[in-house]
């Protein structure tokens, strides 16, 4: 079933020339993808996730969290980057949006992350919450050597071996992380706890549907079965030659809209809980394209939140921009507008309406407002946000990735930049070797 929807009505007429003549080269990025014959081929395992991660692995990412889930009321995940951002983004958009104010509940923990930021007073903040509380460690690095993750863990691992005890402590951290190399793997396997694999042929803002990705998600309660079947389906319907491709469609138009001098994408998203998504997807398109002196800048927004704040620049500012909407046609509860015997703020108008409706008029008449203003508008209409959705979105937008970063002429699964900062910062900290 398909769960999401692509609409490029409003984008294709601002590059049809550039579209239609991007045909070939779409079709030339999609098949070095599938052959797997192109710059960066030995990271496509994320390909084959969907439909070939073993049922034991489910069960036992499953066991795993069934098991975190009983003796924890709080489980900080660590990660960063790529570690960090797939299961933040589906968890999120799967949450209640205020979930953080509730307590936890006994087998229903509250997943809160740390290792994503140096911030001295988020970490104070996090010794404060979890201080004296029941909770376990999901520390997630590939290289196993990355320093925001690797303060984060000493400290929260230190704080729990105080509570808990350092046997006990065992049984309630989880690494995740390479087979063989790391100094995580080295820790994990030295103190027995229980670890799984990252693939060395997946990168880490493709990982979101490996243990990475799968075992925070399933701990926060989601059925990560459901969300793998998504991207199934997903990964069935963009092979080639289908019949409507919408990953070819979407890499295509982005292409073209960059080509018209289109260099800024804005991911928009008219429900709160996509915030987290647009950040993944922005670390997904960001380092895959960046490079070489090339790729659109992904950025992104929530509405109508930002329209009080952006709504000035999309409108009318310098015209290099187009925007991808994220759209969910079913909210899941439905509530609607209260009448006003004052009508003081003369929304009467609008009573008796579901909110649902204003907010889809807000979407509409933003995208003539912009498109009008010189805006192309891609359009994503998402079923509901369930887990399947999810699971076809995040394949659709990694298949794209793939495909839109051939069609640039790139090699979509390389980050040599992302070393630059660490470096310097390496260098200014006296890390041995790093002096000079
Ligand atoms: O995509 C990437 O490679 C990065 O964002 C990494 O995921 C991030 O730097 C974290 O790296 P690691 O998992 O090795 O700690």
């Amino acid at each position: 079933m398909k769960a999401i929807q692509l609409d490029l009505t409003h984008a294709l007429f601002f590059a049809e020339k550039q579209y239609a003549s991007l045909g070939d080269c779409a079709r030339q990025a999609i098949t070095t993808l599938e052959e797997r014959t192109g710059a960066g081929n030995d990271f496509l395992g994320w390909l084959d996730l969907p439909e070939h991660t073993p049922a034991e692995l489910i069960d036992r990412i499953n066991a795993t969290a069934a098991r975190l889930r009983e003796k924890c009321d709080y489980v900080v995940c660590i990660g960063i980057g790529g570690s960090y951002l797939g299961a933040k983004a589906v968890n999120s958009a799967l949450a209640d949006n205020f979930e953080y104010y509730y307590a936890p509940n006994p087998g229903n923990p509250k997943v809160v992350y740390a290792g994503q930021n140096i911030g001295e007073d988020y970490i104070a903040d996090l010794e404060r919450l979890l201080s004296g509380k029941r909770f376990g460690i999901i520390v997630i690095s590939k290289s196993g050597t990355t320093t925001e993750p690797a303060i984060s863990f000493r400290i929260f691992k230190e704080m729990l071996e105080k509570q808990a005890g350092v046997e006990a402590a065992r049984e309630l951290i989880v690494a995740i992380t390479d087979e063989k190399k790391g100094a995580l793997r080295t820790l994990a396997d030295r103190q027995g706890y229980e670890t799984y694999v990252i693939p060395d042929n997946v990168g880490g803002r493709f990982s979101v549907l490996t243990p990475v990705g799968l075992l925070p998600i399933a701990v926060a309660g989601h059925d990560i079965g459901k969300l793998l079947a998504g991207a199934a389906e997903m990964a069935k319907s963009t092979l080639r030659p289908a019949a409507q491709n919408i990953a070819e469609e979407y890499a295509r138009m982005r292409n073209a809209l960059y080509q018209s001098g289109k260099k800024i994408e804005i991911m928009v998203n008219f429900d709160p809980r996509l915030h987290f998504f647009s950040e993944w997807w922005k670390q997904l398109y960001g380092e895959s394209e960046g490079k070489d002196g090339k790729g659109i800048f992904p950025a992104s927004v929530d509405f109508t939140t930002d329209l009080h704040s952006m709504g000035q620049w999309i409108q009318d500012g310098e015209r290099t921009i187009f925007e991808t909407v994220l759209s969910v046609a079913k909210p899941a509860v439905e509530r609607r507008i209260p009448e006003d015997k004052d009508n003081l703020d003369g929304i009467n108008y609008i009573a008796g309406k579901r909110i649902d409706e204003v907010n889809r008029m807000a979407e509409l008449g933003t995208q003539m407002a912009h498109v009008e203003g010189g805006v192309p508008n891609i359009r994503i209409e998402l079923d509901r946000l369930d887990e399947y959705t999810l699971g076809q979105l995040i394949f659709f937008f990694e298949k794209a990735c793939g495909i839109s970063g051939y069609m640039l002429g790139v090699n979509p699964f390389n980050q040599p930049g992302v070393e630059a900062y660490k470096k310097n910062m390496f260098r200014l900290l006296k890390k041995p070797g790093y002096t000079e």
